[in-house]
């Protein structure tokens, strides 16, 4: 089978399409037959060799994935050959199989396509961990999103409106921003314009937000802990702006205020009961049109580094997704 591979940690134009043998599904695995694979921001991260994970080469970065299932390995219950699933792999889905742990595997309703599957539960699943679970988001509070035109920050703005809150959205760009206005951001600030705080405070009435979902860190970061409200949760989700900043603890403390890390994917395995009860509520919101997934860009296999690519030149508004014909 083909895969698009990555051979040693570099650039993401590093990646080779090449046929990869891979083994049979281990205990507790399922082999997918690819179908559609979602695009993020962790796959450039672990093919340049500076995600937390660092799988051993020559392997194919993919995160997640929508497919058949083609066999299982032993001790497979749940699933079985021809159950249509979405898979969360870490790793290995840019090809045209790949092997995950049923763990990680959620059944794919019949009434969602492989596109909109492969795209929704990685964005989807983190924002509403960090916003149920992590940031305690009430009716009618603040909501400040950066990055809200991106994979994770689009989900976050439409899961904080649909559970009552009051949403202000961050972006480089008056055409991205325009697209979370459509997808029901109360404000929107571009950030590039010069600083937020200030904005953001009088949107607030004066305040400042009651959960912060900061998926960009750097200045970013630095900023929000000067616009946050007193009691309010600001929610690490990851560093984009490629520098992990460090909070002063003054503020933290004047301000009343939580950091809270939030590792998605970690918790999915403590909690896999919880994670597919939110994921529930998910479908059920997606099927309300509550969601509304954007997939601004498509590519075929061949064409991961270019896809790979529209997130490093942050042209991307919501998902790019990879088809695997
Ligand atoms: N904590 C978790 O469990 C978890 C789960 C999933 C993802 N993440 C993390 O969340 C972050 C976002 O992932 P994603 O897949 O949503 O990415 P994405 O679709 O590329 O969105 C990231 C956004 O960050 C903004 N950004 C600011 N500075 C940037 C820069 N220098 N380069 C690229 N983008 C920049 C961009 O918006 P503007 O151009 O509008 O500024 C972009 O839309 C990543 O760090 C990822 O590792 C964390």
């Amino acid at each position: 089978m083909k895969a698009m591979l990555c051979k040693a940690n570099g650039p993401i134009e590093s990646l080779v399409l090449e046929d990869f043998e891979l083994p049979p599904p281990g205990e507790g695995e399922v082999r997918v037959r690819v179908r559609c694979a979602g695009v993020n921001f962790p796959d450039i991260l672990i093919t340049e060799g500076k995600y937390q994970f660092k799988p051993e080469h020559p392997f194919p970065p993919g995160s997640e994935c929508a497919g058949d299932v083609i066999s299982v390995g032993p001790g497979v219950t749940d699933f079985k050959s021809g159950d249509r699933v979405i898979a969360l792999t870490g790793h290995g889905a840019f090809a045209e199989e790949v092997n995950a742990r049923s763990i990680k595997c959620l059944h794919l309703p019949d009434d969602i396509s492989y596109e909109l599957g492969s795209a929704f539960v990685l964005t989807y699943g983190t924002s509403a961990y960090a916003l149920m679970q992590m940031g305690k988001l009430a009716w009618g509070e603040w909501l400040l999103v950066h990055g809200a035109a991106g994979g994770v920050g689009l989900s976050a703005v439409e899961i904080g409106k649909a559970m009552g809150a009051r949403v202000i959205g961050t972006g480089s760009s008056d055409e991205k921003l325009a697209v979370v206005t459509d997808h029901g951001a109360d404000h929107v600030i571009n950030y590039t314009d010069g600083p937020f705080k200030d904005y953001v405070k009088e949107i607030c009435g004066g305040a400042g937000a009651d959960v912060i979902y900061d998926p960009v860190g750097g200045d970013v970061f630095d900023e929000s802990l000067r616009c946050i409200n007193w009691d309010g949760r600001l929610l690490v989700i990851g560093f984009t702006s490629d520098r992990i900043p460090k909070a002063p603890a003054n503020l933290v403390l004047l301000k009343n205020c939580s950091i809270v890390g939030v590792f998605w994917g970690a918790w999915t395995e403590r909690h896999p009961d919880l994670h597919r009860k939110n994921m529930d509520i998910m479908f059920q919101w997606l099927r309300e049109e509550k969601l509304r997934p954007n997939i601004s860009h498509h590519f075929p296999l061949e064409e991961v580094p270019a896809a790979l690519n529209v997130l490093v030149e942050r042209k991307v508004v919501g998902k790019a997704v990879i088809t695997v014909d």
